[in-house]
Parts: C-alpha cells; sequence; structure tokens
C-alpha cells in the first residue's frame, strides 16, 4: 500500500473545519487591513531563495527540495513566500503603484525537515508583506494584524517576542561586540556555533544547545547597538504596538532563522511553548531587494503557520464553525423510481438546496444510515408507492416518522425550511 509521504499528511473531510476556520479568517483579516491577494507559483528559480533566503539559512543548507527540471532548469518548491513576492513585486514593476503595496497569500510550502509534530515537510502559511516603505507604523500594523488574527481564531494565552536587529550602519560593530563576547568560549561551544561564529555570527544567538546557553544568556543585546535611526525605528514600533494594547516581550536573542532580516524581528508562542513551536513569525527585510538584484525596497511582513495554528486550536478547545452538511438527502428504492427521484434533487439543487443523492441499490434502513451519517436535515425516499401516487416519504431527521408529501409540497417544505435557517 502506498504511504503519503513523510512529513505530509492528507486532510480528510472531518480536519476541514479547523483549516476553513483558520484560512477563512486570515482572509477575513487581511482585507480589515487592507491586504490583497497575491498567488505566486509553487516552484521557483532555486538561485531567488539562495539568494532572497540566503545562502547560510538552514533552509537553504539542508532542506530544500531542488530539483533539475526536463529543460535543466534548477527549480525549488518554495520553503517560504516572501522572496517569491518581492520577485513579483519587483517583477511587475509594482513601485509605481502608491507605496506600501500590501500582499497576502496562503501557501503550502515545503522544507526537507525532521518531521514531529508542527513540523511538516509539506506544512502552509498565511503570509502578509507590505512592500515599499520603512515607516515603522507598518511594521506595527503587521504584528498588531497576526495577534487580532490569532486572537479572533479563538486562540489564547499567546505571547510576542520582539527584538530589533539593525540595519547595515549598526549591524558590523554589533557583530564585533558579539565575536568578542564569543571568541573566549570558543573551545565550550558546539560544532554549529563554532561554525556560526565565522559564517552568520547573529545566528549564534539561536542556538538550542543546552551547553551554549549561558554564553548565549549573557551575550550582548542588539537593542543596545543600534544606531539613532534603528532606535527610533525600533521605539516607535514599540509606542505605536502600546497604543494598540499590544505589549510584546523584548527578547534579546531573538534573531530569525532567516537571512534578510534588518530591524524589528518577531515571534509568536503558544501557551506551551517548544523549539519548534512558534506560530508565527516575521520581520523588516529592507535589503532583500537589492539582494534580488532590484531598487531599494524595504519590506516587511510574518507568515503564521496554519498546522501550528490549528494544533493550538485543538489543543485549548476553542471552538470552531463546522463546514457545512448536504441538507437533504434523495433515494430512490428500486429503479423505477430512480427517475422521479434525480429529478427532486435536480429541483432542490436548482432553488440552492445542497442535496446529497444516492446511487445504487440499497435497503431503506441502509438508506436512512447513509442520510444520518451525512448530518442531513431532510430524507426523501421515492419507492414504488411514492412513483404510483406523485408522491414522496419526506422525513425530517429532527422528527420521529416520515409523511408523505406531494411532490411539488414536499419541494417547498424543503426550500422553505432551508431559507428559515439562512435568514
Ligand atoms: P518562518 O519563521 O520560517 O518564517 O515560518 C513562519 C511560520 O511557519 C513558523 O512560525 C511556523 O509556524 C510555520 N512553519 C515553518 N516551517 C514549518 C514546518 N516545517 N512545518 C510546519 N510549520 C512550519 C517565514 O517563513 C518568513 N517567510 C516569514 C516572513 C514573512 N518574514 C517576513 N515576511
Amino acid at each position: 500500500m502506498y504511504q503519503a509521504p513523510r512529513g505530509t499528511q492528507d486532510l480528510l473531510p472531518e480536519e476541514q473545519p479547523y483549516f476553513a476556520h483558520v484560512e477563512a479568517t486570515a482572509g477575513h483579516f487581511a482585507s480589515l487591513y487592507g491586504y490583497q491577494e497575491i498567488r505566486t507559483p509553487t516552484f521557483e528559480d532555486s538561485a531567488l531563495f539562495r539568494r532572497g533566503t540566503g545562502e547560510t539559512t538552514d533552509i537553504v543548507e539542508k532542506e530544500m527540495y531542488s530539483f533539475i527540471d526536463k529543460g535543466n532548469a534548477d527549480v525549488t518548491l518554495r520553503p517560504e513566500a516572501t522572496p517569491s513576492i518581492m520577485r513579483a513585486y519587483l517583477q511587475h514593476g509594482m513601485h509605481a503603484r502608491p507605496q506600501p503595496i500590501r500582499l497576502f497569500q496562503i501557501i503550502s510550502g515545503f522544507r526537507y525537515d525532521r518531521p514531529q509534530a508542527g513540523r511538516l515537510r509539506e506544512f502552509h502559511q498565511f503570509d502578509c508583506e507590505a512592500i515599499g516603505e520603512d515607516d515603522p507604523a507598518l511594521d506595527a500594523e503587521l504584528i498588531t494584524l497576526l495577534w487580532r488574527f490569532c486572537d479572533a481564531l479563538g486562540l489564547h494565552d499567546l505571547s510576542l517576542d520582539i527584538n530589533s536587529i539593525g540595519d547595515q550602519a549598526c549591524r558590523p560593530g554589533y557583530l564585533e561586540a558579539l565575536r568578542a563576547h564569543y571568541e573566549p568560549h570558543h573551545e565550550e561551544l558546539c560544532g554549529d556555533c563554532r561554525r556560526r561564529l565565522s559564517v552568520n555570527p547573529l545566528r549564534l544567538l539561536d542556538c538550542k544547545v543546552p551547553s551554549c546557553q549561558p554564553i548565549a544568556d549573557t551575550a550582548p543585546g542588539f537593542t543596545d547597538h543600534l544606531c539613532d535611526a534603528c532606535r527610533e525605528h525600533f521605539a516607535r514600533v514599540l509606542a505605536t504596538l502600546e497604543a494598540e494594547g499590544i505589549a510584546p516581550t523584548l527578547n534579546r536573542r531573538l534573531v530569525r532563522g532567516l537571512d534578510y532580516y534588518t530591524r524589528t524581528v518577531f515571534e509568536l508562542f503558544p501557551p506551551r511553548a517548544g523549539s519548534q513551536s512558534a506560530l508565527g513569525g516575521g520581520g523588516r527585510y529592507d535589503g532583500m531587494a537589492e539582494h534580488l538584484g532590484g531598487r531599494h525596497t524595504p519590506g516587511v511582513g510574518f507568515a503564521a503557520g496554519i498546522e501550528r495554528l490549528v494544533l493550538n486550536l485543538k489543543e485549548q478547545n476553542a471552538p470552531v464553525p463546522p463546514t457545512p452538511n448536504a441538507q437533504v438527502y434523495v433515494g430512490h428504492m428500486g429503479g423505477q423510481a430512480e427517475s422521479v427521484a434525480s429529478d427532486f434533487a435536480r429541483s432542490l439543487r436548482s432553488r440552492g438546496v445542497s442535496t446529497l443523492r444516492a446511487v445504487g441499490e440499497r435497503s431503506l434502513r441502509a438508506r436512512l444510515r447513509h442520510a444520518d451519517a451525512a448530518g442531513v436535515r431532510w430524507t426523501a425516499i421515492f419507492g414504488d408507492e411514492e412513483l404510483r401516487d406523485g408522491t414522496v416519504s419526506l422525513r425530517d431527521m429532527n422528527a420521529k416518522s416520515p409523511e408523505t408529501l406531494a411532490f411539488d409540497q414536499a419541494l417547498e417544505r424543503i426550500v422553505s425550511s432551508t431559507q428559515d435557517r439562512t435568514e
């Protein structure tokens, strides 16, 4: 038997209420804040992620699904949405429109990682980006959007970590201070940290290996090394969040695992946070466009992991609206009644009533069991007797026994009951 590939999952109909709730709320909140939907391709030129996401990230070093296609092009299944959205912005000359451009996208993303709860090889993200403006009000807007979105989903007791990791003016000075702190501990560091010390020192702060924790915990924080412009920017982000009633925690070790961030970075955690448990994260990436060969174009955004949001909705027993069932089950008993049963189903659907049409030959008991499992409100059965009399045996699933009604009368009864429900 074939199985779904490791790290992927089938979402069966019973899972849909959760995913539909998250995606509908995402779309609602995106448009509430004026973000428009964009859809970018599932795969891109591999170089886009190597340059965009960054050569020294875990994603590019270890996790990309890359392959050479039949035309010899080196392509990659997107591990995230941000470089694709920036590429689309540059490719379509969106700088010529009023700035910033606010975009959102719900994507499937692909990372070859070690699968575990909340970590998949194919996962889904709700991604929002605001490109073309460096106003700190935008950083705060995105954080607020993410926060209110999670609240509206029904998630509680979340915590928000925030930090600023400066820009090209103040970063060299900070990295020097970081190296000076780490160098004397070289021998105590894990292998990854030794490498990071020369390749990507910011990521030292991200290390989860226990023996590196005391060194990382006592490292200098970037917020003490910000240049005036970055300090002012960060202060305004925090002040705007405060006005929104959002109180993030300053986490001096928050640097994020992607290379493109500048200034604001943030991450959202559920109450029982573990190293893999961030519900979402993001930040500003003012250098990415130039890195991709475009003009200087600031940007800021976030992505929230849909599977992790769903896991937490279940853990918190948050109520989710059910996805609608068919309203009517229409069955025939015997081949003679088949066409009149189909006429009835057709009439219902033409009046906008969702209808499940029985197929094959089954006993009445089996038909009723199916109708019950489908969660319909009404069951209409056509047998020989009903065919002869031009009637239908109509069962309100909330009532005990069926009623025999004329075809049109039954139709009107159902249509008016479903209209009552939707009004
Ligand atoms: P990220 O932190 O890599 O950021 O991912 C954002 C969220 O996607 C994570 O917090 C997590 O909930 C979810 N996620 C990531 N990888 C997996 C996985 N393997 N399995 C399940 N869920 C996962 C980004 O992707 C950036 N593009 C965010 C951003 C947008 N920054 C600026 N704009």
